[in-house]
C-alpha cells in the first residue's frame, strides 16, 4: 500500500496535490473514503471515493484491528484509483470512544490593554478533558462565548481592550484507547491521520442548512452501530452524544424475533420495513426463510406487520433514549428542529415516529452540497441523495469551514509562527 506508483499526493499537509483533500468514515457498516475539496461557494466537490463493507468496527469502536485496516486500505485505495491520486494523510471521523461534551469557562488576565490572538490560545490552552476514570482525549475545543470584564455575549473580543476574559469553550473529548485503536489502524495503511472529528458534529456541517444551524436544531446521525446526536445553535456546534444503538440492532431484533438469519433480516427490513405499525394493512404478508431443523431453510408467509412490531419498539426506544440525553443535557429546549441523516433513517414512516417522540419539526437531511462531477467508481448512487454518507461529506466540510481548527492540544505547534498561530486568528475571525 505503501507505494502506489501516483505522483498527486493527497492530504491537508500536501497542497500539492491541488487542494485536495482526503476523509475518511470509519462507520460500523461501511468505510468510506472521499477525495475532494470545498469550493468558495460552499459547495462540496467530490473528485472521487472509496467505499468497502466494514466488520471490524462494533458500535463505532474498532474490535478487530486486521479487518479494519483491511477496509481502511481498500476503501483509501479504491479512492486514490479513482482520483489517480496517492494519499498521504486523512481526517477520520470517531462515533466510538464514548465522545462527551462539556463546557469548560477558561479565565485569563489580560490587564487593561487589547485582547491578542496570544490572550486567546492561553484561554484555548486551559480546556482539559472531562473527568472520567478512563483517559480522554480532547478532539475539539470549541469556543462560544466570550465575556469580557463580566459582560456576556462578546462575539469578537481581538482587540478590545479588558481586564479580564472568560472564554466559554465546547470540549469534546474521546477515550484515548478508541482513537488510537482507530489511529493505529489508519497507520498501518501508511497513512497519517490529520485530526478526528466526532461523527455527528461533521454530519450537520454536511445536512443542516444555515438557518438550521443558527436557529438551533439536533442533527440525529442514525447509523448500523451508533446513533449519534449533535446540536447547533448560533451556527455553532455546542453539544454532541453518541448511542451505541443504531439499524444493527434493528436487524438483529428481526432475525432473532422471526428466526432468519441476519442476512435475511437485513434484507426484509430494507425491503419491506416500517416505522409505524399502524400504516401496514393486516392483509398484507411477507415470506420470511425460516432455518429449521436439520438446518433446512424453508418460507414461512408471516404477516408484514410482524416486522413493524418489531421495528418500532426498537426505534421507538431509540428516540427516547435520544430525547433523555437531550432533556438531562438542557438541550432540548435549544433544539427547536431535528434532522434525521445516516443510513438506518431511511426506514419509511420514521419521520412520523420522530416527531411522535420527540414532538418537534422533523426532517431528512442528505449531503446535498455534494458535487459529484467526476466520480469515476460511484456507479449508480449518487452520493448527494445518501444519507449513509453524511458523514464522510461533513469531513470533507470541515476540512474547507475550518482550515486550521483551534489546536487540538496546547502545547502542540503553538511555537511555530505562521503555523497555528497566525491560523487560530484565521479561524477566529472568520467564525465567531
Ligand atoms: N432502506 C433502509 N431502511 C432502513 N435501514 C436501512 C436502509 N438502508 C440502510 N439501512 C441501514 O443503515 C445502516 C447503515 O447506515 P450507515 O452507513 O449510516 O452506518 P455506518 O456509518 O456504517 O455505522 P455507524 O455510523 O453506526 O458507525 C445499516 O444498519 C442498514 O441496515
Ligand atoms: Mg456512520
Amino acid at each position: 500500500m505503501k507505494n502506489r506508483g501516483i505522483d498527486r499526493k493527497v492530504g491537508r499537509s500536501f497542497p500539492g496535490g491541488g487542494g485536495l483533500i482526503a476523509v475518511l468514515d470509519a462507520g460500523s457498516s461501511k468505510v468510506s473514503c472521499m477525495i475532494g475539496q470545498v469550493d468558495p461557494s460552499g459547495g462540496i466537490r467530490l473528485a472521487g471515493m472509496g467505499l468497502t463493507a466494514s466488520h471490524g468496527i462494533r458500535a463505532g469502536t474498532v474490535v478487530d484491528m486486521a479487518r479494519t485496516r483491511e477496509a481502511v486500505g481498500r476503501a483509501i485505495h479504491e479512492a486514490e484509483v479513482a482520483t489517480g491520486s496517492h494519499v498521504e494523510s486523512v481526517i477520520v471521523n470517531i462515533s466510538g470512544g464514548h465522545p462527551l461534551s462539556h463546557t469548560y469557562t477558561a479565565h485569563v488576565d489580560i490587564g487593561s490593554r487589547a485582547v491578542s490572538e496570544n490572550d486567546l490560545r492561553r484561554a484555548i490552552a486551559q480546556a482539559r478533558p472531562a473527568q472520567e476514570q478512563v483517559k480522554m482525549e480532547i478532539v475539539h475545543s470549541l469556543p462560544v462565548e466570550y465575556a469580557i470584564d463580566g459582560n456576556r455575549g462578546v462575539r469578537d473580543p481581538l482587540g478590545m481592550e479588558a481586564d479580564q476574559l472568560a472564554m466559554k469553550l465546547h470540549v469534546v473529548s474521546a477515550e484515548a484507547a478508541a482513537l488510537n485503536n482507530l489511529r493505529s489502524c489508519v497507520e498501518e495503511c501508511h497513512l497519517a491521520v490529520e485530526r478526528f472529528v466526532v461523527s455527528p458534529y461533521a454530519s450537520g456541517l454536511a445536512v443542516l442548512l444555515e438557518d438550521e444551524r443558527q436557529l438551533g436544531t439536533a442533527v440525529i446521525d442514525m447509523g448500523s452501530g451508533t446513533t449519534t446526536v449533535a446540536v447547533f445553535v448560533e451556527g455553532r456546534c455546542i453539544w454532541v452524544d453518541s448511542l451505541p444503538v443504531g439499524g444493527w440492532h434493528v436487524t438483529s431484533d428481526i432475525a432473532r424475533g422471526l428466526g432468519t438469519t441476519l442476512a435475511d433480516a437485513e434484507r426484509l427490513k430494507t425491503l419491506h420495513g416500517h416505522a409505524m405499525t399502524s400504516a401496514i394493512h393486516y392483509h398484507e404478508e411477507i415470506d420470511v426463510p425460516v432455518v429449521g431443523d436439520n438446518d433446512e431453510t424453508h418460507m414461512r408467509h408471516l404477516p408484514k406487520s410482524m416486522l413493524g412490531q418489531i421495528i418500532q419498539p426498537r426505534l421507538e426506544e431509540t428516540f427516547e433514549l435520544v430525547r433523555s440525553r437531550l432533556e438531562a443535557s438542557g438541550m432540548f429546549a435549544l433544539a427547536g428542529h431535528i434532522v434525521l441523516t445516516g443510513g438506518a433513517s431511511q426506514m419509511p414512516g420514521i419521520r412520523d415516529l420522530a416527531h411522535y417522540i420527540l414532538d418537534r419539526q422533523i426532517r431528512h437531511g442528505r449531503p446535498s452540497r455534494l458535487i459529484s462531477g467526476g466520480i469515476g467508481n460511484a456507479g449508480a448512487i449518487d452520493p448527494a441523495a445518501n444519507p449513509s454518507l453524511a458523514t464522510c461529506a461533513g469531513l470533507l466540510a470541515f476540512a474547507g469551514e475550518h482550515p486550521a481548527e483551534l489546536p487540538l492540544l496546547p502545547t502542540e505547534g503553538l511555537s511555530q509562527p505562521g503555523g497555528l498561530f497566525g491560523r487560530v486568528g484565521q479561524w477566529l475571525r472568520e467564525n465567531l
